[in-house]
């Protein structure tokens, strides 16, 4: 047995048509991560999100601006222009635009056309990381972002990254979905054998998808193990869910805790993972990543340990969604089939729920996405 018969492998193109891809049209409707808010300052700051150049800055009065970045005059890009007094200045013919968007000037004459200007997106800052709605700034709903208290918790100790990934979202939203790849793609870093075989459970709800794992006994990786204290063989409790909050967020919270003492005996220890993937292009990812934890306050070493030790993770999982991105691309469409196994239903149902959300949004769009 090599490829299975060719009628499996139809309905197995089938199935994955039913689910959202590289190919699906992006969601515009909805939060984003733009940058980390140490990122935008008083000069420009260029960007690509969901396919769209934008260009982003930072106010006298802190607010963040992001503008379409093209001049509508002669297509030079905004962010090559100058900030001066919260207005951008385009490079090229020196037409002056507002935070609003709106043109203000035109040097070479007195007046200035009425109605003309580029699009501004609405931003919201929260914690340390600026969200932007990408679809009509008037239609930004800030009931859409998923709460994030433990984010904006002084209580909870912090540290961020940021990733350049070579993939699709939906593949990274479907990795973080699928906890499996811990005993293998992992194995170095914070995966263990027994991650892999543990039970699970399915959470499918609307739009809200997860996966929660109980691994108990283990043996902790040294990323936990040593912050924690809990480094026996076989003394701890892992416990973990994996949750699919938002397009723009999903979000790991794992308990620790020694599963040799009572339970009114044992101090646990919480670990938080926002992961927030925005779409660059089709096939490239800005990966934002917040962690946090509940213990060891104050501990500038610790961050730095668990920090360190976590980007060399999520690292494997940039090289490997690259891989299998170059994987993809490079097989013929008719010879491409995927199968998916139990433990792939949080991650398929999320990737039914996406592709749904972009053909209600755009009902019109072609299925490819560049
Ligand atoms: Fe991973």
């Amino acid at each position: 047995m090599t490829r299975p018969p060719l009628k499996v492998i139809a309905a197995a193109q089938a199935a994955s048509e039913r689910l959202a891809d590289r190919h699906t049209p992006f969601i515009f409707n909805d939060w984003y991560v733009a940058a980390f808010g140490n990122e935008i300052k008083d000069q420009l700051l260029a960007r690509t999100l969901l396919g769209r150049r934008l260009v982003l800055y930072r106010t006298s009065d802190q607010q963040v601006v992001a503008l379409e970045d093209r001049c509508p005059h002669r297509s030079m890009p905004l962010s090559a222009g100058t900030l001066e007094r919260d207005t951008l200045v385009c490079g090229y013919h020196g037409l002056r635009f507002n935070a609003q968007g709106n043109c203000i000037e035109v040097p070479s004459q007195s007046t200035c056309p009425q109605n003309v200007g580029v699009k501004a997106y609405r931003t919201h800052e929260r914690g340390a990381v600026v969200w932007i709605w990408m679809g009509e700034a008037g239609e930004a709903d800030l009931s859409k972002l998923p709460d994030q208290d433990w984010m904006v918790d002084p209580l909870w100790e912090k540290s961020q990254g940021f990733l350049s990934l070579q993939a699709s979202y939906v593949r990274l939203h479907e990795n973080l979905l699928d906890l499996t790849h811990l005993s293998f793609l992992h194995a170095k870093s914070f995966g263990t054998p027994d991650y892999a075989k543990a039970a699970f459970q399915s959470e499918l709800g609307d739009g809200q998808f997860a996966l929660l794992r109980n691994v108990v006994p283990t043996t902790l990786p040294p990323v936990w193990a040593i912050p924690t204290g809990l480094t026996g063989q076989g003394q701890a409790a892992r416990i973990v869910r994996s949750a699919f909050r938002s397009v723009g967020i999903h979000e790991v919270s794992v308990t620790f805790y020694d599963c040799q003492l009572p339970e009114s005996e044992r101090p646990t220890f919480r670990i938080r993972t926002a992961h927030m993937p925005t779409p660059e292009t089709a096939t490239t990812t800005h990966y934002f990543i917040v962690h946090g934890r509940d213990f060891a306050l104050n501990d500038p070493d610790t961050t730095q340990f668990m920090h360190d030790q976590l980007f060399v993770a999520f690292n494997e999982d940039v090289e490997g969604l690259a891989l299998q991105e170059q994987a993809l691309a490079n097989t013929p469409p008719n010879e491409l089939y995927e199968f998916s196994v139990a433990a792939d239903a949080p991650a398929v149902a999320m990737r039914r729920y996406l592709l749904a959300r972009q053909q209600k949004e755009t009902p019109s769009a072609s299925s490819t996405c560049k």
